[in-house]
């Protein structure tokens, strides 16, 4: 099976967790398009979604699916989307589409966090990604000075503005052991927007794409 297929096949399974007449909190990426074309084939028993980017909103609502403001929701049953590592604690790194700040928005709203990924995802130790940080423009230089000061190797993304206005560092040449602890001390810099640890909100539930199927994690 093919990544790509891999992708799909957690995609689609993720529609078990959706709770029919609800909306739904939708992630970003390529393996969360996957669960957006799924959403498109249930559109009409869900009230609609609540979206993590610019690019996902366009997808939902070329099948029709409702976008709702997440200011106009009170809580969200589920969250699903995709990550760049995840690790037996349902610990993650995601970012890797500039998306991070709205996905953790949305995720700490949801009740459930499903995470779907295929298994060339799944570490035992995260860092090997390089971890996101959005950042206010202003602060890039201070805060990759910061990131170097906790170990880390940041290195400016160019050319990518995020939906929000802000700029990336991504930062290599970490061996996250502690990811709680790393999360706070990257929040707590002044000009970080979000990291892109999603270690205090892990996962709920990870749905792994695996050559002999969807392994289902956390549940
Ligand atoms: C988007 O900002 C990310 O957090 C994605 O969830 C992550 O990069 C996974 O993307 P793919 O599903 O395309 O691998």
């Amino acid at each position: 099976m093919t990544q790509d297929e891999l992708k799909k096949a957690v995609g689609w399974a993720a529609l078990n967790y959706v709770e029919r007449g609800t909306i739904v909190g939708v992630g970003t990426g390529s393996t969360a398009a996957h669960f957006i074309d799924a959403l498109g084939s249930i559109k009409n028993e869900i009230e609609g979604a609540v979206s993590s980017s610019e690019a996902s909103t366009l997808r939902l609502k070329s099948l029709g699916i409702p976008v709702f403001d997440l200011n106009e929701v009170d809580s969200l049953s589920v969250y699903v989307d995709g990550a760049d590592e995840i690790n037996s604690a349902m610990q993650m790194i995601k970012g890797g589409g500039a998306a991070l700040t709205r996905e953790k928005i949305i995720a700490a709203v949801a009740k459930k966090f499903v995470c779907i990924a295929d298994e060339s995802k799944q570490v035992d130790v995260l860092g090997k990604f390089p971890l996101p940080v959005e950042v206010i423009p202003m602060a890039r230089s201070f805060v990759a000075r910061e990131l170097v000061k906790l170990g880390g190797l940041p290195e400016y993304r160019q050319q990518v503005v995020t939906d929000n206005g802000n700029v990336i560092l991504d930062v290599h040449n970490l061996k996250i052991l502690d990811a709680v602890a790393l999360e706070k001390a990257i929040n707590a810099l002044p000009g970080v927007v979000t990291v892109g640890l999603f270690a205090t909100r892990g996962a709920d539930v990870a749905l792994i794409g695996t050559a002999n199927g969807v392994k289902t994690l956390g549940d």
